[in-house]
Protein backbone atom coordinates (compact mmCIF):
# COMPACT_ATOMS: atom_id res chain seq x y z
CA UNK A 1 0.00 0.00 0.00
CA UNK A 2 2.96 2.20 0.81
CA UNK A 3 5.19 3.49 -2.30
CA UNK A 4 8.62 3.68 -0.10
CA UNK A 5 9.46 0.84 -1.74
CA UNK A 6 10.15 2.01 -4.81
CA UNK A 7 13.75 3.84 -6.12
CA UNK A 8 13.70 7.31 -6.62
CA UNK A 9 14.48 6.28 -10.42
CA UNK A 10 10.89 4.46 -10.78
CA UNK A 11 9.08 7.48 -9.24
CA UNK A 12 10.74 9.78 -11.16
CA UNK A 13 10.08 7.45 -13.97
CA UNK A 14 6.26 7.31 -12.57
CA UNK A 15 5.84 10.75 -12.93
CA UNK A 16 5.37 10.69 -16.78
CA UNK A 17 1.55 10.21 -16.67
CA UNK A 18 1.93 6.93 -19.41
CA UNK A 19 4.51 4.96 -17.05
CA UNK A 20 2.50 5.46 -14.17
CA UNK A 21 -0.19 2.71 -13.97
CA UNK A 22 1.86 -0.16 -12.31
CA UNK A 23 3.41 2.14 -9.58
CA UNK A 24 -0.01 3.23 -9.38
CA UNK A 25 -2.05 0.63 -9.03
CA UNK A 26 -0.21 0.21 -5.69
CA UNK A 27 -0.26 2.91 -4.52
CA UNK A 28 -3.59 3.91 -4.87
CA UNK A 29 -5.17 0.85 -2.97
CA UNK A 30 -5.27 3.10 -0.16
CA UNK A 31 -6.73 5.96 -1.17
CA UNK A 32 -9.58 5.18 -3.49
CA UNK A 33 -13.25 6.04 -2.42
CA UNK A 34 -14.75 2.91 -1.23
CA UNK A 35 -18.53 4.52 -1.25
CA UNK A 36 -20.08 6.90 -3.55
CA UNK A 37 -20.55 9.45 -0.84
CA UNK A 38 -17.04 9.43 -0.41
CA UNK A 39 -16.83 10.26 -4.33
CA UNK A 40 -15.84 14.33 -4.65
CA UNK A 41 -17.01 16.20 -7.58
CA UNK A 42 -18.30 14.38 -10.69
CA UNK A 43 -21.50 16.07 -9.13
CA UNK A 44 -23.72 15.06 -12.28
CA UNK A 45 -22.52 11.74 -12.89
CA UNK A 46 -22.72 10.70 -9.39
CA UNK A 47 -26.20 11.84 -8.84
CA UNK A 48 -27.17 9.61 -12.25
CA UNK A 49 -25.56 6.50 -11.20
CA UNK A 50 -27.08 7.06 -7.43
CA UNK A 51 -30.66 7.19 -8.81
CA UNK A 52 -29.68 4.03 -11.60
CA UNK A 53 -28.52 1.67 -8.18
CA UNK A 54 -31.53 2.92 -6.04
CA UNK A 55 -33.89 2.07 -8.79
CA UNK A 56 -32.43 -1.16 -9.86
CA UNK A 57 -32.48 -1.56 -5.58
CA UNK A 58 -36.11 -0.95 -5.11
CA UNK A 59 -37.09 -3.17 -8.09
CA UNK A 60 -35.11 -5.91 -6.78
CA UNK A 61 -33.16 -6.28 -10.06
CA UNK A 62 -29.81 -5.93 -11.92
CA UNK A 63 -29.37 -2.02 -12.83
CA UNK A 64 -28.67 -1.25 -16.83
CA UNK A 65 -25.10 -1.98 -18.02
CA UNK A 66 -23.18 1.63 -17.53
CA UNK A 67 -19.97 2.98 -19.97
CA UNK A 68 -18.15 5.25 -17.93
CA UNK A 69 -15.85 7.36 -20.13
CA UNK A 70 -13.27 9.74 -19.67
CA UNK A 71 -9.23 10.71 -19.78
CA UNK A 72 -6.80 8.27 -17.61
CA UNK A 73 -7.27 8.70 -13.69
CA UNK A 74 -10.38 11.03 -13.20
CA UNK A 75 -12.00 7.98 -11.41
CA UNK A 76 -13.51 5.05 -13.87
CA UNK A 77 -12.49 2.08 -12.30
CA UNK A 78 -13.19 3.72 -8.77
CA UNK A 79 -17.08 4.45 -9.97
CA UNK A 80 -16.87 0.38 -11.59
CA UNK A 81 -15.49 -1.15 -8.46
CA UNK A 82 -18.65 1.14 -6.35
CA UNK A 83 -21.16 0.17 -8.34
CA UNK A 84 -20.76 -3.32 -7.23
CA UNK A 85 -20.01 -2.26 -3.49
CA UNK A 86 -22.84 -0.24 -3.12
CA UNK A 87 -25.14 -2.94 -4.53
CA UNK A 88 -23.42 -5.59 -2.27
CA UNK A 89 -22.64 -7.64 -5.00
CA UNK A 90 -19.29 -9.63 -6.42
CA UNK A 91 -17.28 -8.00 -8.86
CA UNK A 92 -14.86 -9.36 -12.01
CA UNK A 93 -12.40 -7.33 -13.72
CA UNK A 94 -10.93 -7.92 -16.98
CA UNK A 95 -9.97 -5.77 -19.59
CA UNK A 96 -10.62 -5.44 -23.64
CA UNK A 97 -7.17 -6.50 -24.54
CA UNK A 98 -6.59 -9.09 -22.17
CA UNK A 99 -9.67 -11.38 -23.60
CA UNK A 100 -7.76 -12.67 -26.43
CA UNK A 101 -10.63 -15.59 -27.55
CA UNK A 102 -14.37 -15.17 -27.12
CA UNK A 103 -13.70 -18.23 -25.52
CA UNK A 104 -12.07 -16.47 -22.59
CA UNK A 105 -15.01 -13.97 -22.18
CA UNK A 106 -17.45 -16.75 -22.36
CA UNK A 107 -15.91 -18.64 -19.42
CA UNK A 108 -16.07 -15.53 -17.75
CA UNK A 109 -20.07 -14.85 -18.07
CA UNK A 110 -21.03 -18.40 -17.74
CA UNK A 111 -18.79 -18.35 -13.95
CA UNK A 112 -21.19 -15.05 -12.59
CA UNK A 113 -23.09 -14.90 -9.71
CA UNK A 114 -26.45 -13.78 -9.92
CA UNK A 115 -26.86 -9.69 -10.03
CA UNK A 116 -22.81 -10.05 -10.05
CA UNK A 117 -20.99 -6.71 -11.76
CA UNK A 118 -17.83 -7.42 -14.63
CA UNK A 119 -15.98 -4.60 -15.06
CA UNK A 120 -14.35 -4.74 -18.84
CA UNK A 121 -11.88 -1.90 -18.33
CA UNK A 122 -10.22 -0.37 -22.01
CA UNK A 123 -13.68 -1.89 -23.45
CA UNK A 124 -12.55 -0.32 -26.70
CA UNK A 125 -9.94 -2.78 -27.20
CA UNK A 126 -12.08 -5.53 -26.98
CA UNK A 127 -11.47 -8.60 -30.01
CA UNK A 128 -14.43 -8.02 -32.75
CA UNK A 129 -15.43 -11.79 -31.91
CA UNK A 130 -15.75 -11.82 -27.72
CA UNK A 131 -17.86 -8.35 -28.71
CA UNK A 132 -19.98 -9.94 -30.46
CA UNK A 133 -20.72 -12.47 -27.86
CA UNK A 134 -21.35 -9.23 -25.24
CA UNK A 135 -24.21 -8.39 -27.59
CA UNK A 136 -26.50 -11.43 -26.42
CA UNK A 137 -25.22 -11.49 -22.90
CA UNK A 138 -25.72 -7.92 -22.40
CA UNK A 139 -29.11 -7.97 -23.98
CA UNK A 140 -30.65 -11.27 -23.40
CA UNK A 141 -27.93 -12.64 -20.62
CA UNK A 142 -27.45 -15.53 -23.06
CA UNK A 143 -24.47 -16.45 -25.31
CA UNK A 144 -23.92 -18.48 -27.93
CA UNK A 145 -21.33 -21.53 -28.07
CA UNK A 146 -20.49 -22.57 -31.01
CA UNK A 147 -19.90 -26.18 -30.93
CA UNK A 148 -17.50 -28.25 -34.03
CA UNK A 149 -16.01 -26.66 -37.10
CA UNK A 150 -17.47 -25.75 -40.82
CA UNK A 151 -20.70 -27.22 -41.93
CA UNK A 152 -21.63 -29.22 -38.50
CA UNK A 153 -20.81 -26.69 -36.09
CA UNK A 154 -23.87 -25.88 -33.97
CA UNK A 155 -24.56 -22.80 -31.87
CA UNK A 156 -25.60 -24.22 -28.17
CA UNK A 157 -27.38 -21.32 -26.19
CA UNK A 158 -26.05 -20.80 -22.37
CA UNK A 159 -28.46 -19.02 -20.34
CA UNK A 160 -26.42 -16.27 -17.87
CA UNK A 161 -27.28 -15.37 -14.59
CA UNK A 162 -28.34 -11.72 -14.89
CA UNK A 163 -25.63 -9.40 -14.45
CA UNK A 164 -24.20 -5.85 -14.83
CA UNK A 165 -21.66 -4.77 -16.99
CA UNK A 166 -19.29 -2.12 -16.89
CA UNK A 167 -17.54 -0.98 -19.42
CA UNK A 168 -14.33 1.63 -19.21
CA UNK A 169 -13.40 3.53 -21.86
CA UNK A 170 -10.33 6.34 -22.74
CA UNK A 171 -12.07 6.60 -26.04
CA UNK A 172 -15.80 6.73 -26.19
CA UNK A 173 -15.75 7.21 -29.72
CA UNK A 174 -13.86 4.10 -30.89
CA UNK A 175 -16.88 2.00 -29.78
CA UNK A 176 -18.99 0.14 -32.31
CA UNK A 177 -22.12 1.50 -32.67
CA UNK A 178 -24.53 -1.66 -31.44
CA UNK A 179 -22.10 -1.81 -28.33
CA UNK A 180 -23.00 1.81 -27.32
CA UNK A 181 -26.14 1.18 -27.94
CA UNK A 182 -26.45 -2.02 -25.53
CA UNK A 183 -25.21 0.84 -22.40
CA UNK A 184 -28.56 1.98 -20.98
CA UNK A 185 -26.13 4.33 -19.25
CA UNK A 186 -23.61 6.93 -20.58
CA UNK A 187 -21.44 8.94 -18.03
CA UNK A 188 -18.86 10.86 -19.44
CA UNK A 189 -16.62 11.76 -16.55
CA UNK A 190 -15.11 15.44 -16.19
CA UNK A 191 -11.29 16.56 -15.38
CA UNK A 192 -12.21 18.12 -11.73
CA UNK A 193 -11.96 21.99 -10.67
CA UNK A 194 -8.98 23.12 -8.32
CA UNK A 195 -11.55 22.93 -5.18
CA UNK A 196 -12.48 19.30 -6.05
CA UNK A 197 -8.89 18.85 -6.07
CA UNK A 198 -8.13 20.72 -2.88
CA UNK A 199 -10.79 18.41 -1.60
CA UNK A 200 -9.64 15.33 -2.95
CA UNK A 201 -5.64 16.27 -1.22
CA UNK A 202 -6.82 16.93 1.99
CA UNK A 203 -8.82 13.79 2.37
CA UNK A 204 -6.01 11.84 0.42
CA UNK A 205 -3.16 13.96 3.09
CA UNK A 206 -5.58 12.18 5.77
CA UNK A 207 -5.83 8.82 4.72
CA UNK A 208 -2.17 9.00 4.76
CA UNK A 209 -1.58 10.38 7.55
CA UNK A 210 0.29 13.76 6.69
CA UNK A 211 -0.31 17.30 7.28
CA UNK A 212 -0.96 19.66 5.48
CA UNK A 213 -2.28 23.33 5.02
CA UNK A 214 -4.72 25.13 2.48
CA UNK A 215 -2.28 26.84 0.41
CA UNK A 216 -0.14 23.72 0.20
CA UNK A 217 -3.53 21.88 -0.94
CA UNK A 218 -4.06 24.61 -3.25
CA UNK A 219 -0.75 24.27 -4.62
CA UNK A 220 -0.86 20.47 -5.30
CA UNK A 221 -4.17 20.52 -6.67
CA UNK A 222 -3.48 23.70 -9.27
CA UNK A 223 -0.72 21.28 -10.52
CA UNK A 224 -2.83 18.36 -10.99
CA UNK A 225 -3.96 18.48 -14.21
CA UNK A 226 -7.92 18.35 -13.48
CA UNK A 227 -6.88 14.54 -12.38
CA UNK A 228 -7.38 13.23 -8.88
CA UNK A 229 -4.55 10.44 -9.94
CA UNK A 230 -2.22 13.15 -10.17
CA UNK A 231 -3.22 15.07 -7.15
CA UNK A 232 -2.96 11.87 -4.75
CA UNK A 233 0.89 10.87 -6.72
CA UNK A 234 2.03 14.42 -6.48
CA UNK A 235 1.05 14.53 -2.56
CA UNK A 236 3.22 11.73 -2.18
CA UNK A 237 5.96 13.39 -3.54
CA UNK A 238 5.62 16.39 -1.71
CA UNK A 239 4.81 14.00 1.76
CA UNK A 240 8.11 12.79 0.65
CA UNK A 241 10.06 15.90 0.51
CA UNK A 242 7.92 17.40 3.05
CA UNK A 243 9.35 14.18 5.89
CA UNK A 244 13.08 14.36 4.68
CA UNK A 245 14.03 17.99 4.08
CA UNK A 246 11.46 19.90 5.77
CA UNK A 247 9.36 19.48 8.92
CA UNK A 248 6.74 17.16 7.36
CA UNK A 249 4.30 19.39 7.15
CA UNK A 250 3.17 20.55 4.02
CA UNK A 251 2.42 24.28 3.60
CA UNK A 252 2.88 26.58 0.05
CA UNK A 253 6.70 26.67 0.24
CA UNK A 254 7.26 23.42 0.54
CA UNK A 255 4.73 22.05 -2.02
CA UNK A 256 6.16 24.35 -4.49
CA UNK A 257 10.06 23.50 -3.69
CA UNK A 258 9.03 19.96 -4.17
CA UNK A 259 6.61 20.24 -7.26
CA UNK A 260 10.05 21.63 -8.84
CA UNK A 261 12.39 19.53 -7.46
CA UNK A 262 10.16 16.99 -9.46
CA UNK A 263 9.92 19.17 -12.49
CA UNK A 264 6.12 19.48 -12.26
CA UNK A 265 5.31 23.06 -13.64
CA UNK A 266 2.95 25.82 -12.51
CA UNK A 267 0.21 24.47 -14.73
CA UNK A 268 1.12 20.84 -13.74
CA UNK A 269 2.91 19.68 -17.34
CA UNK A 270 5.16 16.63 -16.55
CA UNK A 271 8.00 15.91 -18.92
CA UNK A 272 5.95 14.52 -21.53
CA UNK A 273 3.66 17.15 -21.73
CA UNK A 274 6.36 19.40 -22.10
CA UNK A 275 8.04 17.59 -24.77
CA UNK A 276 5.20 17.20 -26.70
CA UNK A 277 4.74 21.01 -26.77
CA UNK A 278 8.77 21.65 -27.22
CA UNK A 279 8.19 19.33 -30.24
CA UNK A 280 5.40 20.81 -31.66
CA UNK A 281 6.45 24.41 -31.42
CA UNK A 282 10.61 24.04 -31.97
CA UNK A 283 10.80 20.96 -34.61
CA UNK A 284 7.68 22.20 -36.42
CA UNK A 285 7.07 25.33 -36.06
CA UNK A 286 3.99 25.52 -34.39
CA UNK A 287 2.59 23.02 -36.87
CA UNK A 288 0.28 21.65 -38.05
CA UNK A 289 1.75 18.55 -37.72
CA UNK A 290 -0.16 15.08 -37.62
CA UNK A 291 -0.40 12.78 -34.31
CA UNK A 292 1.94 10.42 -35.74
CA UNK A 293 4.94 11.97 -36.74
CA UNK A 294 4.64 14.02 -33.28
CA UNK A 295 4.73 11.38 -31.36
CA UNK A 296 8.03 9.47 -33.16
CA UNK A 297 9.55 13.02 -32.41
CA UNK A 298 8.84 12.74 -28.77
CA UNK A 299 9.79 9.35 -29.13
CA UNK A 300 6.04 8.34 -27.50
CA UNK A 301 3.13 5.48 -28.71
CA UNK A 302 0.49 7.85 -30.69
CA UNK A 303 -1.65 6.46 -28.45
CA UNK A 304 -0.73 7.50 -25.27
CA UNK A 305 0.16 11.14 -26.80
CA UNK A 306 -3.43 11.23 -27.98
CA UNK A 307 -5.18 9.82 -24.36
CA UNK A 308 -2.68 10.90 -21.83
CA UNK A 309 -0.99 14.34 -23.15
CA UNK A 310 -2.73 16.07 -25.63
CA UNK A 311 -6.84 16.05 -23.72
CA UNK A 312 -4.93 17.83 -20.51
CA UNK A 313 -3.10 20.46 -23.59
CA UNK A 314 -6.07 21.40 -25.60
CA UNK A 315 -8.08 21.96 -22.08
CA UNK A 316 -5.36 24.25 -20.74
CA UNK A 317 -5.30 26.14 -24.17
CA UNK A 318 -1.72 25.27 -25.42
CA UNK A 319 -2.68 22.92 -28.09
CA UNK A 320 -5.56 22.61 -30.69
CA UNK A 321 -6.78 19.78 -32.52
CA UNK A 322 -7.55 21.23 -36.61
CA UNK A 323 -8.63 19.30 -39.40
CA UNK A 324 -4.95 19.44 -40.77
CA UNK A 325 -3.12 18.52 -37.73
CA UNK A 326 -1.82 19.84 -34.55
CA UNK A 327 -1.09 23.36 -34.00
CA UNK A 328 0.28 24.71 -31.10
CA UNK A 329 -1.73 27.81 -29.11
CA UNK A 330 0.11 31.33 -28.18
CA UNK A 331 -0.36 30.24 -25.00
CA UNK A 332 1.84 27.04 -26.03
CA UNK A 333 4.15 29.22 -27.78
CA UNK A 334 4.54 31.39 -24.23
CA UNK A 335 4.55 28.59 -21.66
CA UNK A 336 7.74 27.83 -23.54
CA UNK A 337 8.86 30.86 -22.86
CA UNK A 338 8.55 31.64 -26.82
CA UNK A 339 7.16 34.59 -28.81
CA UNK A 340 4.27 33.26 -30.31
CA UNK A 341 4.74 33.94 -34.09
CA UNK A 342 2.89 36.65 -35.84
CA UNK A 343 0.55 34.62 -38.11
CA UNK A 344 -2.74 34.69 -38.69
CA UNK A 345 -5.17 32.03 -38.06
CA UNK A 346 -3.10 31.25 -34.88
CA UNK A 347 -5.31 29.99 -32.43
CA UNK A 348 -5.60 32.43 -29.70
CA UNK A 349 -6.85 30.05 -27.23
CA UNK A 350 -7.22 26.54 -27.69
CA UNK A 351 -10.06 25.83 -24.98
CA UNK A 352 -12.54 22.89 -25.98
N1 LIG B 1 -13.96 11.46 -7.43
C1 LIG B 1 -12.87 11.09 -6.75
N2 LIG B 1 -12.70 11.45 -5.47
C2 LIG B 1 -11.58 11.10 -4.81
N3 LIG B 1 -10.57 10.39 -5.34
C3 LIG B 1 -10.69 10.00 -6.61
C4 LIG B 1 -11.84 10.32 -7.37
N4 LIG B 1 -11.70 9.80 -8.60
C5 LIG B 1 -10.51 9.19 -8.62
N5 LIG B 1 -9.89 9.30 -7.42
C6 LIG B 1 -8.54 8.82 -7.09
O1 LIG B 1 -7.79 8.76 -8.28
C7 LIG B 1 -7.26 7.46 -8.50
C8 LIG B 1 -7.45 7.10 -9.95
O2 LIG B 1 -8.80 6.81 -10.21
P1 LIG B 1 -9.24 5.59 -11.16
O3 LIG B 1 -10.62 5.23 -10.82
O4 LIG B 1 -8.23 4.49 -11.08
O5 LIG B 1 -9.17 6.31 -12.58
P2 LIG B 1 -9.39 5.71 -14.05
O6 LIG B 1 -9.88 4.30 -13.90
O7 LIG B 1 -10.40 6.62 -14.68
O8 LIG B 1 -8.07 5.80 -14.74
C9 LIG B 1 -7.99 6.55 -7.52
O9 LIG B 1 -7.13 5.66 -6.89
C10 LIG B 1 -8.58 7.46 -6.47
O10 LIG B 1 -7.77 7.46 -5.33
MG1 LIG C 1 -8.88 2.59 -14.54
Amino acid sequence: MDDSDYTPEQWDAALTAAEATELDRVAEAGIRPGKLDDVIGQTRVREQIALLLEGARRRGSAPDHLLLSGPPGLGKTTLAMIVATELGVGLRQTSGPAIERSGDLAAILTSLGPGEVLFIDEIHRIARPAEELLYTAMEDFRVDVIVGKGPGATAIPLELEPFTLVGATTRAGLLTGPLRDRFGFLGQLEFYTDAELEAIVKRSAGILDVAIDDAGAVEIASRSRGTPRIANRLLRRVRDFAQVRADGVIDKPVASDALALYDVDELGLDRLDRAVLRALVSTFGGGPVGLNTLAVAVGEQSDTVEEVCEPYLVRAGLLARTPRGRVATAAGWRHLGLAPPNTDGLFETGNA
